[in-house]
């Protein structure tokens, strides 16, 4: 009866929403835990042309248009809760050890550890920060925390604040001592400005196309004069409406990405000059996150069950084939505020 389920959403799933969504929520419904090796390679590797057409040409973009229109009438925190909210000990089954990052890392070398990786990519963002260490510092969507205490550790001592909209990620913040508050950065007026640096690691992929230009104003004012906006996220490089995109709602429901040059557009609108953008690779971090949630797949299925587990096993591959497609790519970038009046 439950496989009849299963194969009539699946025939649903097909008609409106395409092929590769129907066949990721057909595995995640799967009554046993995806097999590692099978499921990396069922994502990762190469297939016919014909299907990888059709899996593009299918809902057309009229249709995916009006798919995710509908998606992101939601509201935001429903879409953070569905993907975060599920459980801390889950998380801590596959994310670094110390500073707990949700975050593209940075390898320098196959041999190192998710921990170092993280390390790297910490002290990437602390070296664009330019900090003294005294300087008032926002981070946007700060997950568990992680920069705030690796800014701790490396000796800041300016006031830090972090934004989330998670409220199991709110209760470990808070159990850490960190002055973190369940704030949407997006549609909340943003307290005790102005900042001198603001952060965001990951977060700005929740935000949505048009509510792109109205935040980077919102971050233009809340900085003081001379301040530096740091952010490291990931945008589309082509088309704004991918196949991939209506696939990712089964992750992050009411998300969708923007292009990369509407982020830079919109950014320099508002008055920011860019002084950095890098490019950097995505997938040996969800690699690494794939393999320690295999080793740890008793603890995970006791914790979250079958269907949670099934779709982060489907999720990491899903997103490594999306970076390795050159759908979207990640990117760090400072912004900075001009320090005295913008000539006009
Ligand atoms: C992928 S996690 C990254 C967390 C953290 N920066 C890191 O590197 O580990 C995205 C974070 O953005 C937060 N977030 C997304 N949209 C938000 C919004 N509108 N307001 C506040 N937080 C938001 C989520 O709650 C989550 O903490």
């Amino acid at each position: 009866m439950k496989n009849l389920k299963r194969l009539s959403q699946f025939a649903s799933d097909l008609i409106t929403c395409g092929s590769l969504y129907a066949i990721a929520n057909y595995r995640i419904h799967s009554p046993i835990p995806l097999e590692a090796v099978e499921n990396w390679d069922f994502w990762s590797k190469s297939r016919s042309s014909w299907f990888e057409f059709l899996a593009r040409a299918y809902p057309p973009n009229s249709r995916r248009k009006a798919y995710l229109d509908y998606m992101l009438r939601r509201d935001h925190a429903i879409g953070i809760e569905t993907h975060y909210d599920i459980s801390n000990e889950f998380y801590a089954l596959f994310l670094d050890a110390k500073y707990k990052f949700y975050s593209c890392a940075e390898f320098l070398s196959d041999e190192e550890t998710l921990e170092k990786a993280q390390e790297n990519k910490a002290k990437y963002l602390l070296s664009l920060l330019n900090l003294s260490g005294h300087e008032k510092i926002l981070d946007l969507g700060c997950g568990w925390g992680a920069m705030m205490r690796f800014l701790q550790d490396a000796g800041h001592c300016g006031e830090l604040t972090g934004f989330t909209l998670s409220r199991k990620q709110l209760t470990y913040n808070q159990k850490l001592g960190l002055n973190v508050s369940l704030t949407n950065f997006i549609t909340a007026v943003w307290e005790h400005e102005p900042y001198d640096r603001i952060l965001s690691i990951g977060a700005l992929e929740h935000v949505r196309p048009k509510e792109l230009k109205g935040l980077y104003q919102k971050m233009y004012d809340a900085l003081a004069p001379g301040g530096l906006a740091v952010h490291q996220f990931f945008s589309f490089e082509r088309e704004p409406y991918p196949a991939l995109a209506i696939l990712m709602q089964l992750f992050f429901p009411g998300s969708l990405l923007v292009i990369h040059r509407d982020h830079i557009e919109a950014a320099e609108s508002v008055g920011f000059r860019i002084t950095h953008d890098s490019i950097h690779d995505y997938k040996p971090t969800l690699r690494a996150w794939y393999e320690r949630l295999i080793e740890n797949q008793k603890k995970a299925l006791k914790l979250v069950g079958l269907e949670v587990y099934n779709r982060y096993m489907t999720f990491f591959p899903v997103a490594w084939l999306f970076f390795d497609h050159k759908e979207a790519e990640l990117h760090r970038i400072v912004m900075e505020k001009s320090s005295g009046p913008v000539a006009l």
